[in-house]
């Protein structure tokens, strides 16, 4: 098990990673005066567990799913944690996926204008992502994460124990996640490589979860309020992919992530940003776990929703494309540039698929 410390200029995290971090650490960080907010899929499996660990201590089960991210739920924890009598030295446990540690986690940062927190993330995107970086929120007015705070959380307590139960789905969109930190970073990109066929093997993505939340903690240093543009290169990929998984939908949202990133690769190669072995690499590694890249119909009306990306300024869309071993580089292109390119990239997979 791994120990790291994310240190801000206002707050320290401690993040406990790997197996056994669960059952050495939460019951001793969390206390006796703390609430527990898990979805009900979680609790269906983990009930036992979780009130044996915590002997006693309230559980908030809100409805699995991103549904459930919304004002109602957030006010109804709030009002359940007033109903218990919890105070300002409480503790907020986020024992879930990113919906509960983006929910959970904005509410403590409301309840008595901010309590401890602790997120306990169970899916393999809120380990290797959601659950570090401070980011909260609820989506609100149709608008995803729209109302939100950035909040640290005291500690973070990742342990694959609770992957074992993932549905595949899940561990893919992980996985997504995780081959997007293999173009942020060299030697995480060199770890999957030589690890390609171990991408659902436990003890692997217990190593690799480390390497990534590690990347994520020098982001984030360097970038917390996610305002100098070294957060934005976490969002690689994100912004095609997100158009696609608005548009189509069928995946999950890191399917989709390496989808956009596969296609803003082909982006990168045709403008000369990218080249070499590189780019045919990454994209072995991206069809590791997307087996097949789609050729999309309709790409021109997915891409109109590339131009709600909060990257995007001065009118242009705003791409962040692999260059070349852990750099990654934006590019800004015009809507009609943005659509052409798209098209190009998806007449490229469909002659790959011909010849092959
Ligand atoms: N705060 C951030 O920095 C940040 C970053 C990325 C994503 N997000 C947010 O995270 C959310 C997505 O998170 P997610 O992908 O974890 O989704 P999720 O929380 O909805 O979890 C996915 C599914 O897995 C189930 N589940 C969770 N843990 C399980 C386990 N151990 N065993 C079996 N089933 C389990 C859940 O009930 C749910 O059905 C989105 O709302 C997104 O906006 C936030
Ligand atoms: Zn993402």
């Amino acid at each position: 098990m791994k120990i790291t410390e994310i240190n801000l200029s206002s707050s320290k995290s401690v993040i406990y990673c790997g197996v056994g971090a669960f059952e050495k650490y939460a019951k001793q960080l969390i206390g006796t005066n703390a609430f527990i907010v898990t979805d009900s899929n979680i609790y269906k499996i983990y009930a036992k567990l979780i009130n044996e660990t915590f002997v006693s201590t309230p559980v908030y089960v809100i409805s699995a799913g991103e549904k459930s991210k919304n004002k109602k739920t957030l006010f109804n924890i709030l009002q359940a944690m007033l109903e218990h009598n919890l105070d300002r030295d409480c503790c907020v446990v986020a024992l879930g996926g990113g919906v509960v540690g983006d929910i959970a986690g904005f509410a403590a940062s409301m309840f008595m204008r901010g309590v401890k927190l602790i997120q306990i993330p169970t899916t393999l995107l809120a380990q290797v992502d959601s659950s570090v970086g401070g980011k909260t929120a609820i989506d609100f007015y149709g608008v995803k994460n729209s109302v939100g705070a950035f909040y640290q959380p005291f500690a973070v307590i990742a342990d694959s124990l609770f992957l074992k139960t993932l549905p595949v789905r899940e561990l893919r969109c992980g996985l997504g996640e995780i081959v997007k930190y293999g173009a942020l970073d060299k030697d995480i990109y060199n770890k999957l490589f030589e690890n390609i066929k171990n991408f659902s093997d436990i003890s692997f993505l217990q190593s690799i979860i480390f390497d990534c939340i590690a990347h994520k903690i020098e982001v984030v240093s360097a970038d917390e309020r996610d305002v100098n543009g070294v957060r934005k290169t976490l969002n690689a990929g994100h912004t095609t992919g997100h158009a696609f998984e608005l548009f189509y939908g069928r995946k999950s949202h890191g399917e989709y992530v390496l989808i956009g990133m596969y296609y803003e690769l082909l982006i990168a190669e045709r403008r000369g940003i990218c080249w070499g072995q590189y780019p045919e690499n990454l994209k072995k590694l991206i069809c590791a776990v997307v087996k097949k890249i789609p050729v999309y119909a309709d790409i021109n009306k997915a891409a109109i929703l590339a131009l709600h990306d909060k990257k995007n300024t001065e009118g242009l869309i705003s791409i962040i494309v692999p260059v070349s071993e852990g750099r990654v580089e934006e590019v800004k292109l015009s809507f009609e540039e943005y659509v052409k390119e798209l098209e190009y990239a998806a007449m490229e997979i469909q002659n790959s698929y011909e010849k092959s």
